[in-house]
């Protein structure tokens, strides 16, 4: 099958032919182009059975159509979530969808403990003192974690192993799922809890669940007003769960203690390119750079070699199940 890889970046590239070399064979044949694949760019899927996508581009209906239109049967996403795609128009047009649910909770864990690290003890700042020749350590006193009490909202693959690399530290982990409760965390000493009172008990909040309607903007005014003043929050999930502008007006009362996110509600226009030479217009985002206690890292929980080896490993096996009419259980299908 002839496939398109957009979004595609050096290291998908060397992640996807060391897989293909791995296979003896195999009936894939990657394009690999660098452009967003949006609706006004959904000519370059022409020739292609298959594309596979990542994280920022725009399968909304009018893409998939498309895309749909030139032939492209096959959707093969190259991460977990699958909040960029219209799955009702994926169906409608005949498009099968799939995603990598599992390729390195580990990985993402510990990028979020890197944030939450990085944060609590003012990396970044010492970081860009240093390259400025700048010793002095004023301001830059931190907290020490172990005995603190940190939120972990939604106990899926990431946030549990978030919940056990915090539980290693000596903190106090309380967790909060609608799904219900992980019993291994139960027994290693994780405290359920509604989301209100985890809220209310954090002095870190690290959000790990996916971007839903339901979830969309589940850090707002409301929420941050039950927060801890001074608390640290924690996002390396999906830039919609957080109410950008009212995190901002927390972080100026200094309600919120600090912030560090690998993602972004804006992030679309932003991240995975090299923007040094332009007029970034996004004022929301020059906002959040300003602040001294926010940390931004652009979408790269997921990059270890491990991870991206399992990503390009799982999204082969679901373009031959999916091409093959095999039961994929990879699959993305729309809601009951
Ligand atoms: P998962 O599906 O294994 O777990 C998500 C959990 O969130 C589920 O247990 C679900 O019940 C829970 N949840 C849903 N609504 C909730 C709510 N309102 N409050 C609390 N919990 C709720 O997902 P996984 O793989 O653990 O991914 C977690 C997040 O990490 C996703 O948003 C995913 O897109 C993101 N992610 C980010 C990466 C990065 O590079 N920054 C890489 C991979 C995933």
């Amino acid at each position: 099958m002839r496939v398109l890889m957009t979004s595609a970046r050096s290291y998908d590239r060397a992640s996807f032919a060391s897989q293909l070399g791995e296979r003896q064979s195999s009936p894939h044949t990657f394009t690999y182009s660098s452009a967003r694949l949006e609706a006004s760019t959904a000519g370059i899927v022409a020739g292609h059975e298959a594309v596979c996508a990542f994280v920022n581009d725009d399968l909304s209906a009018l893409t998939l159509e498309r895309i749909a239109a030139q032939g492209v049967r096959f959707l093969a996403l190259r991460c977990a979530g699958s909040n960029q795609v219209d799955i009702e128009a994926a169906s409608r047009w005949g498009v099968s969808v799939a995603r990598v649910p599992a390729y390195g909770a580990d990985s993402v864990a510990e990028f979020t403990l890197a944030l939450l690290f990085g944060l609590a003890r003012r990396v970044h700042r010492s970081h860009s003192r240093i390259r400025e020749n700048n010793f002095d350590l004023s301001g830059l006193v931190g907290i020490q974690l172990r005995g603190r009490s940190v939120g972990v909202v939604g106990t899926g693959l990431i946030g549990a192993a978030t919940a056990r690399l915090l539980l290693g530290l000596g903190m106090k982990v309380l967790a909060s799922d609608p799904v219900g409760q992980v019993p291994d965390l139960v027994a290693a000493g994780v405290t359920y809890l509604e989301l209100p009172e985890l809220l209310q008990q954090s002095e870190v909040v690290s959000l790990h669940c996916p971007l839903l309607p339901s979830t969309h903007h589940l850090i707002n005014e409301e929420s941050l007003a039950l927060m801890k003043a001074g608390a640290l929050l924690i996002n390396s999930s999906r830039g919609g769960l957080i109410d950008t502008p009212a995190v901002i007006r927390a972080l100026r009362s200094r309600h919120l203690g600090g912030l560090a996110i690998d993602v972004y509600e804006g992030e679309k226009a932003l991240f995975f390119a090299d923007h040094s030479e332009d007029i970034i217009g996004d004022d929301l985002f020059h906002q959040l750079k300003s602040f001294p206690n926010v940390l931004i890292t652009g979408h790269q929980a997921f990059l270890t070699h491990e991870a991206l080896a399992a990503i390009a490993a799982t999204t082969l096996d679901n373009l031959d199940a999916m091409e093959a009419g095999l039961a994929c259980p990879n699959l993305v299908l729309p809601r009951p």
